[in-house]
């Protein structure tokens, strides 16, 4: 089945309303060609999303936040609701990366919870899973992602699948300038496509998109993207330029 491709550009903690401005002036006239062949997704912090929105209004380009509260609304200090990033334009939210999951704590049952909150919001969860260098070399990647995926993605209705992307963050090969080979990726996402089959039918299998992500740059995306399983890459470093992203998403659609 013909997936198209989704290439995201996840900040961080990068860039505030100013720069966003910037970034989104230089990146916005390549965006409107690529566009075509390729879904693009910008991911800033929160206090850049309203500048963000207004400035890829009626533009190819999505929005999407970072992360999100499971909670409704009320006093929980420091947090954004779904409600919230609805009103200001997101489109999509990055859920469970791996940041979230070793800096913050973030475990499966909440990363389920918060992505069951954007869907009842209408929000589509970029949901990431991966693996630590130990969990690989102790021969664990399939537990974990077996984990990760059963746990992130419980009790999700098949119609649930068609607003969700994934993506397959090796935690060794992100910011480390270590990029999983292609054959390392390939193999990681045939699998990961194995466990959606097993969790939700073979049909939403073959219609889940999922990203790779960890030092994806311009001169390995076509590589990357030329494998069968892989459907679009999640970017963090080489996002921040625009001539660097641009460059990315050209050689990953050529
Ligand atoms: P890098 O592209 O900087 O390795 O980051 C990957 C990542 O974590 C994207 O979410």
């Amino acid at each position: 089945m013909a997936r198209k491709l989704i290439i995201a550009a996840n900040w961080k903690m990068n860039k505030g309303p100013a720069e966003t401005a910037d970034f989104i002036a230089a990146f916005l006239p390549s965006a409107q060609a690529l566009a075509g062949e390729c879904d693009i997704v910008i991911a800033p912090p929160f206090v850049s999303i309203p500048s963000a929105s207004a400035l890829l209004a009626d533009s190819p380009v999505a929005l999407s936040a970072q992360n999100a509260s499971e909670q409704e609304k009320g006093a929980f200090t420091g947090e954004v609701s779904t409600a919230m990033l609805k009103e200001t334009g997101v489109h999509h939210v990055i859920l469970g990366h791996s940041e979230r999951r070793s800096i913050y704590g973030e475990g499966d049952q909440l990363i389920n919870a918060k992505v069951k909150k954007c869907l009842a919001a209408g929000l589509h969860p970029i949901f990431c899973i991966g693996e630590t260098l130990e969990e690989r070399e102790s021969g664990k990647l399939q537990e974990v992602l077996r984990r990760q995926v059963s746990g992130g993605l419980a009790g999700l209705s098949n119609a649930d699948m068609s607003t969700v992307v994934l993506a397959y963050e090796p935690v060794w090969a992100i910011g480390t300038g270590v990029t999983a080979t292609p054959e390392q990726a390939q193999e990681a996402h045939a699998f990961v496509r194995t466990l959606v089959g097993e969790q939700f039918g073979k049909e939403v299998a073959e219609a889940t998109r999922i990203q790779y992500g960890g030092s994806v740059k311009p001169s390995n995306s076509a590589d990357l993207m030329a494998r069968e399983d892989i459907d679009g890459a999640l970017v963090g470093g080489a996002s921040l330029e625009a001539e660097s992203f641009r460059d990315l998403i050209a050689n990953a659609v050529a």
